[in-house]
């Protein structure tokens, strides 16, 4: 009886593709905390585990891949030798949520054998999680067809997840809380609480040449890789060697430090850059929300928004506030074919945009014309264009490009399987070559490339502030997962800052058409006004937007917060927080700091120490925060500002109203 239990209980383990270890090989992160174990069972399949305080965090997972022609990357494999090593290195970048970083880990690598496969497993334990990833090279053979990848993770305790379904074509789906178990597939970074207080995300580091993984919940806890395929169902086209993205795990004590992890920037190569001093942070205005909110359109007619006149009075705006960047959209032609053949020309502007006049008016002002492509998916046709139309941009001296890709790709190519991530690249790279940045929208996620390519400033890939603009909206809640999941992956260029929380102007406009079919004529923005200037802060991207119409920003007193504000900031630490409920996090740029803190549906109050502040100086703090009065639902707009004196050994007291936020700006005293 007992024996068949055993039995029972092996069988059920070995059906979830678990593989019992026999040989065993670890690495522990610097601190002694992580610890990742590879082992070789007998039929020569590997395995890793890993553990977080001597408790397992990872079950005994699988790893390897199936190929097309039989090419046994899976098993069979006998240990050759594992190599140890470690690095603790500090190192800088252009740009970031911190300047200054420390490299620091302790690395295995395992190299495995089979009769015609050399397998490198290079594990790196770090004190804020793992990554692994897999080094093949094969003899006798060209190239190599993967079908799958079998990397598991399988997630030791039940607990609650954060996350949005695996979709190989977008990102632009609302998350949602469940429990690990109630997860059908996810896409990464898939974040999560274990019942005993672990929080961890799984994610992927520098994703090239290669499709993107997502995760699909096999059995139980156990999550399997599933690669977005190619339209022929092979998953990656390799030559006869390759190496993967690293495949991650963060791991943290609170919510918080996930965000304030670097790993996914650590397991990213160095710059590859020769100089960088062209690659600008800044803030930006632009013709965009118009379009959003049904009064003006990309097309030309009489309420086209990229027109020349319209342009001066934005980089007037931009100008007098300070202001960097504006962006333009619907300036060229090709939107009149929009939805249908998705051609858009890269060089030639409607005729009432008169780009020369425009980009000299801006220069003229310090004021910097950020460029626009949308290719509406259509890739074969942008690719053909692509190095033109970047050469025509600096010409005329636009060396900021927002690119797009609101549409499918044609020939069931999908946006995240590897013809897309090679797009792109691509991309990224012709930029670099005319040192020339790039925010893309409806982009292949971020894998911390941008440590590598620092002209890879910002990108959408998860619902934007659009969204607001002509659908249900995204929920309070929302802007409190954002942090803790899809930012891990890095900036996002969400487009924070409606003033015009209800979209009363653009309702109420003559102009107003509905134009998109989600549009149900309740369309509204979500938070309240605090939670806007919030939102500046705590959704990171070095190129940050104040999304709304001008206009109603002219007068505004809550406007002199983004007025104040520094995209361009040194260092960042989340205070406090938990997905889905409440986030705190502040920057520090030159001498100012910046406090955003913001909350779900519930009001809520948050306990700040204020011992990030340099000690033993004065700050002059001003805040915008909600009143007693403010709730997101029914009076969002009311808000006040107020001062107060304050130094490093103050507690602040944050109270936000349901749907709410509030921004700090502290200034150094004389
Ligand atoms: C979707 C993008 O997210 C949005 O910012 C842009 O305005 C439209 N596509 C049109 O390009
Ligand atoms: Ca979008």
């Amino acid at each position: 009886m007992k024996v068949k239990i055993i039995y029972l209980l092996l069988l059920a383990y070995c059906s979830m593709g678990c593989v019992k270890a026999t040989d065993d090989n670890k690495v522990m992160s610097p601190d002694g905390r992580n610890a990742i174990i590879l082992s070789l069972n007998s039929e020569g399949v590997p395995t890793y585990q890993v553990l977080r305080d001597g408790k397992t965090l990872i079950n005994s997972s699988a790893l390897g891949f199936i190929e097309k022609n039989d090419i046994n990357l899976a098993n069979q494999f006998k240990l050759n030798d594992v190599i140890f090593d470690s690095k603790d290195e500090a190192w800088t970048q252009p740009w970031g949520e911190n300047k200054n970083m420390r490299e620091h880990y302790n690395e295995m690598a395992v190299n495995l054998k089979n009769n015609r496969v050399n397998l490198t497993l290079r594990f790196r334990a770090f004190n804020d999680g793992i990554g692994f990833r897999y080094e093949y090279n094969v003899s006798d053979t060209d190239s190599l067809y993967l079908m799958d990848e079998l990397t598991e993770f399988n997630i030791t305790e039940d607990g609650t997840s954060w996350s949005i379904p695996a979709s190989f074509d977008t990102y632009e789906i609302l998350y949602s809380e469940k429990p690990i178990s109630g997860i059908k597939d996810a896409n990464t970074p898939m974040t999560f609480k274990t019942s005993s207080g672990v929080y961890a995300s799984i994610h992927e580091a520098a994703l090239y040449d290669f499709p993107e993984m997502t995760l699909q919940r096999l059995e139980g806890l156990c999550f399997k890789s599933n690669l977005a395929p190619w339209p022929d169902g092979v998953k990656a086209r390799k030559p006869n060697h390759f190496t993967t993205a690293w495949r991650t795990l963060q791991i943290g004590d609170k919510a918080v430090d996930l965000i304030n992890s670097g790993l996914i920037l650590n397991l990213n190569p160095p710059c590859q850059l020769e100089s960088t001093e062209w690659i600008e942070p800044m803030k930006y205005v632009g013709v965009w929300w118009g379009m959003h909110v049904g009064v003006e359109s990309w097309t030309m007619g009489d309420r086209h928004g990229a027109t020349t006149e319209n342009a001066k009075k934005y980089i007037d705006f931009a100008y007098k506030n300070g202001i960097r960047g504006v962006l333009f959209e619907g300036w060229n032609e090709g939107w009149q074919n929009w939805g249908g053949n998705q051609r858009f020309e890269y060089t030639v502007p409607f005729a009432d945009f008169d780009i020369k006049e425009i980009t000299q008016y801006a220069k003229e002002r310090g004021v910097t014309v950020i460029g626009h492509h949308e290719t509406g998916g259509n890739i074969p046709y942008y690719e053909a264009q692509m190095e033109k139309a970047f050469k025509w941009y600096k010409d005329l001296n636009i060396v900021n490009v927002k690119t797009g890709y609101a549409g499918g790709f044609p020939n069931g190519l999908n946006h995240h399987g590897q013809y897309g991530v090679n797009h792109y690249q691509k991309v990224v790279e012709l930029a670099a070559d005319n040192h020339m940045t790039i925010n893309a929208h409806e982009p292949i996620k971020d894998t911390g490339i941008r440590r590598t390519w620092p002209n890879m400033m910002s990108r959408e890939g998860a619902r934007g502030m659009e969204w607001n603009g002509w659908s249900e909206g995204n929920p309070p809640s929302h802007h409190v997962i954002l942090p803790f999941t899809r930012l891990l992956s890095g900036p996002m260029d969400y487009t924070p800052g409606t003033f015009d929380i209800l979209l009363e102007s653009s309702k109420n406009s003559p102009k107003h058409q509905k134009w998109h079919a989600l549009d149900k004529g309740n369309s509204r923005v979500n938070t309240t006004l605090a939670k806007q200037l919030a939102n500046w802060v705590i959704l990171y991207s070095p190129v940050q937007m104040a999304s709304d119409l001008i206009d109603n920003y002219e007068g505004h007193p809550a406007f002199q917060f983004f007025r104040d504000f520094d995209a361009d900031c040194d260092w960042s630490k989340a205070l406090d927080g938990e997905p889905g409920k409440f986030v705190v996090i502040v920057r520090k740029a030159e001498d100012k700091y910046f406090l955003g803190a913001a909350t779900n549906e519930e009001a809520r109050k948050v306990s700040i120490d204020l011992d990030f502040l340099e000690p033993e100086r004065a700050y002059k703090a001003i805040i915008y925060a909600d009143t007693d009065k403010t709730d997101w639902k029914t009076n969002p707009t009311e808000y006040r500002i107020f001062e107060r004196v304050v130094t490093s050994n103050d507690k602040l007291d944050i109270v936000m109203a349901s749907g709410g936020g509030q921004a700090i700006t502290f200034l150094k005293m004389k």
